[in-house]
């Protein structure tokens, strides 16, 4: 059967899926978050993860039919999410509010990292939508890098 897609297609997918491991394992360490983080900011935080979650699960759903829409079959089961993440797994014994927000700006920031030298090699490989759906992600992780951050309290 001859293939239904070229070359540049495959090479995108890849990416795409390997950033969809990502966001689907960052998903699961702000539930995480949500569940353990204890403190005065309690309420503020459980919720803020909580957003997070929504948010980044949203990006996630846009990849993965990004994927599809281009061809490729997607992967995101929980066991091929563990496999292919590339971020850090998120310590599971924290509690302190600090803690969960120094854990999950680490992730945060390398998937930052990792989706704006993805947005230079797919405009290499001339597929203006996912340029467009990967800049628009990278926009708004630098927004949540930002928020996580400032979650901080000065000292
Ligand atoms: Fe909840």
């Amino acid at each position: 059967m001859p293939k239904r897609f070229s070359p540049p297609n495959d090479d995108i997918c890849i990416i795409l899926q390997d950033r969809l491991y990502d966001l689907l394992a960052l998903a699961s360490h702000a539930k995480q978050a949500h569940w353990t983080v204890t403190g005065r900011n309690f309420l503020t935080l459980h919720e803020f993860f909580d957003s997070i979650f929504t948010t980044l699960t949203g990006f996630a759903d846009e990849l993965a039919e990004r994927i599809a829409a281009l061809g490729g079959h997607v992967k995101g089961t929980i066991k091929f999410v563990a496999k292919g993440s590339q971020l850090p797994e998120y310590p599971v014994d924290i509690t302190k509010a600090e803690q969960h927000i120094e854990a999950f700006s680490k992730a945060l920031f390398q998937l930052k990292m990792l989706l704006r030298g993805n947005v230079r090699t797919v405009a290499e490989l001339e597929d203006d939508g996912s340029v467009d759906l990967l800049t628009s992600m990278s926009r708004k992780i630098d927004e949540l890098c930002w928020m996580v951050g400032a979650q901080i309290e000065p000292r």
